[in-house]
């Protein structure tokens, strides 16, 4: 049995339980971090009986900073060669309409979470001349979007830092990809409030694909599906106050 970990976050719904079984079927052992224990425990169980791996849950609120170090010591004990850096939510609304406790968790999980965690792993990974982190952003992160105003500045930043990550990594045999997701069908709208986006959505499984295979090719970002990759690419060629006006028409999350 493979003695190296997966540190999957935001794994007790949606992308995270696909990419704690897509590793797990490549013979990794996943550690399984969200909030909700009860759904942790039974993706450990599932994932224990599928694959034949070590599957532990790992109950923890990563906006806050005890339970990231927390969590920090427990993977200190293991050697961690994935970090899915995936757990994440979106305020909806206007931005002075939004409860500013909201506000504060969604940096602290989308920015400072993402930002403690990538830290803690990363040394290890660059000692040992391998690794991988997977930086979950978003095609939010490629305008300005109102009334998810903040949920995009998280993504950008996801965006910038882990592209920059992969290019100081790029000689250490360490490997970062920043996966931008468009709509996808999880548990995501529901709880930002709005179950009402009818554009079509992809499924997990199409995210993983994407990552993985953006991953194997060394390639620093990837949008996944081509109607969003377009999108994410037609935008870019507009001033940032148009990109903000059109957002607010077609919102892309
Ligand atoms: N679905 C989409 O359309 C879409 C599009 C672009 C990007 N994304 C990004 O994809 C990532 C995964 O989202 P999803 O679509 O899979 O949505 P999801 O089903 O809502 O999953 C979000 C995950 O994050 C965890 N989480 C939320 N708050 C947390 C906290 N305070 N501490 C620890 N874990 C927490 C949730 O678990 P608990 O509630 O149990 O804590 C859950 O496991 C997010 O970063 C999201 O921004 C999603």
């Amino acid at each position: 049995m493979s003695a190296s970990w997966a540190v999957i976050t935001g794994a007790s719904s949606g992308l995270g339980v696909e990419y704690a079984d897509r590793l797990a079927g490549e013979g990794t052992n996943v550690l399984l971090v969200a909030r909700r224990t009860g759904h942790l425990v039974e993706v450990a169980e599932d994932i224990r009986a599928r694959h034949g791996v070590e599957a532990e849950a790992h109950p923890a609120d990563l906006t806050l900073a005890g339970e990231r170090a927390e969590l920090i010591r427990r993977m200190s004990e293991l050697d961690v060669s994935h970090l899915v850096n995936n757990a994440g939510f979106g305020t909806m609304g206007n931005f002075h309409e939004t409860d500013p406790g909201r506000i504060d968790q969604e940096v602290q999980l989308n920015v400072m979470a993402l930002t403690d965690l990538t830290r803690a792993v990363v040394p290890g990974m660059v000692a040992r001349g391998a690794g991988a982190v997977i930086q979950v952003a978003s095609t939010a992160a490629f305008q300005p979007l109102p009334t998810m105003a903040v949920y995009a500045a998280t993504k950008a930043y996801v965006l910038r830092f882990g592209t920059a990550l992969w290019e100081e990594l790029h000689s250490t045999g360490v490997r970062v990809v920043v996966i931008c997701p468009g709509p996808t069908d999880t548990e995501f709208f529901h709880k930002a409030g709005d179950d009402s986006v009818m554009r079509t959505r992809r499924t997990p499984g199409q995210v993983v694909d994407t990552t993985m295979r953006a991953l194997r090719a060394h390639r620093p970002v990837a949008v996944d599906g081509l109607p969003n990759a377009a999108m994410a690419f037609a935008t870019r060629l507009a001033p940032l106050g148009v990109q903000a006006r059109v957002a607010r028409r077609v919102a892309t999350y």
